[in-house]
C-alpha cells in the first residue's frame, strides 16, 4: 500500500532558525526532493481504496480532461474577493472568553471512501464547514493560501492534515496567533480564510471527522485539538499536493517530514 512512498531520510529542513541545512551543507539524500529539484516521485495511489471502489478517479495524477488544477477552477470558486475580504461590522466578531469553542466530531463509516470527481461536476456539501466528503483528485501544496476551496482541503484533511479556516472579519491578533501556533506545530497544514464561518465563532481548526470552532484562541486546546486529532486521516502519504492556485506560503517543515513530534515548542501543554 506504501509501497511508492520512499523513505529515503529524515531531513529537517526548517528555514528558519539554527536547525536548517543549507544545500551544499547536507551531503545525504534529499525527500522528497533537494530545493531545486522538481519531484519526480510517482503520484501515490492507495491501491485498497482502489480495489474497494474501481471508478474512483486516481488522485494526484493531473489530467485536463478530468483535474490539472488550472482548468474550470471556476466551478469551486469564481475568484470572488468577498470570500477574502472583511464586509462585515468587526465588532460582531470580537474575540470573547466568554464564548465558549465548540468541538463537533463527525462519525465516518469505517469503510467509508470519499470519492474524487473531476471539475466537470460540482459538488456540494451538506454542512457549511465539512470535515469529510468527496473533493478533487489534486490535493493542495502544503501552506497558506489567499483563499482555497474546500473542494480541494478536504482532500487535504483525508491525507492527516489540519486546516485553519478564518474568518476574514476576524480579530487580526487572534488570526496571527493561530497561524502562528498552526505554522509551529507541524508540516500538514493548510491556513485559508473562509468568510461561511459564524462571527461567534470565526477561527476553526479542522482534521478528518473532527472541527474547533472558537471565539479567541486557546492555546492549550488548540494544541491538544492538533496533537490528538491530526495525521489521523485514512489515507497516509507524506507527499505533498499539486494544486498551487493562490498559494502565499508553502508549509515548513517543523520536526521532520512525518511530523514525528506535532507541537514541538508547545512543552508546559498537558498531554
Ligand atoms: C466528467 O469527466 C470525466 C472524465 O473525463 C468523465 O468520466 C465523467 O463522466 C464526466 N462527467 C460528466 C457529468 O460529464
Ligand atoms: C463566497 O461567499 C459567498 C457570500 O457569502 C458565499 O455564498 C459563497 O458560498 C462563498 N464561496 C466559497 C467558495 O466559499
Amino acid at each position: 500500500m506504501f509501497r511508492n512512498i520512499i523513505f529515503l531520510c529524515l531531513t529537517v529542513l526548517n528555514t528558519s532558525g539554527d536547525r536548517s541545512y543549507r544545500d551544499n551543507e547536507w551531503n545525504g539524500n534529499w525527500f522528497p526532493h533537494s530545493p531545486n529539484e522538481q519531484d519526480t516521485n510517482p503520484p501515490f495511489v492507495n491501491k485498497n481504496t482502489m480495489t474497494r471502489n474501481d471508478n474512483r478517479v486516481e488522485m494526484g495524477i493531473s489530467d485536463p480532461h478530468c483535474d490539472d488544477g488550472e482548468t474550470n477552477l471556476n466551478i469551486d470558486w469564481d475568484n470572488n474577493p468577498v470570500n477574502y475580504t472583511c464586509l462585515d461590522r468587526k465588532d460582531l466578531y470580537k474575540p470573547s472568553s466568554y464564548i465558549h469553542p465548540v468541538h463537533t466530531v463527525e462519525r465516518i463509516p469505517t469503510f467509508y471512501v470519499a470519492s474524487h470527481k473531476c471539475m466537470n461536476e460540482s459538488i456540494q456539501y451538506s454542512t457549511s464547514i465539512p470535515t469529510f466528503g468527496t473533493h478533487r483528485p489534486l490535493w493542495p501544496i502544503y501552506g497558506e493560501y489567499k483563499f482555497l476551496p474546500k473542494q480541494r482541503w478536504l482532500h487535504n484533511l483525508e491525507h492527516g492534515a489540519v486546516v485553519m479556516l478564518y474568518h476574514p472579519c476576524a480579530n487580526k491578533n487572534e488570526v496571527k496567533l493561530l497561524k502562528n501556533l498552526v505554522k509551529g506545530c507541524l508540516f500538514k497544514h493548510i491556513i485559508t480564510p473562509y468568510n461561511l464561518l459564524n462571527p461567534s465563532r470565526p477561527l476553526a481548526l479542522v482534521t478528518w471527522g473532527h472541527r474547533l470552532e472558537m471565539s479567541k484562541v486557546s492555546e492549550n486546546l488548540a494544541v491538544r485539538f492538533i496533537r490528538e486529532h491530526a495525521l489521523k486521516g485514512y489515507e497516509s502519504t507524506f507527499k505533498n499536493g499539486q494544486y498551487n492556485y493562490g498559494i502565499l506560503q508553502r508549509a515548513d517543515f517543523v520536526s521532520d517530514l512525518h511530523d514525528s513530534v506535532v507541537c514541538p515548542t508547545a512543552t508546559n501543554i498537558m498531554k
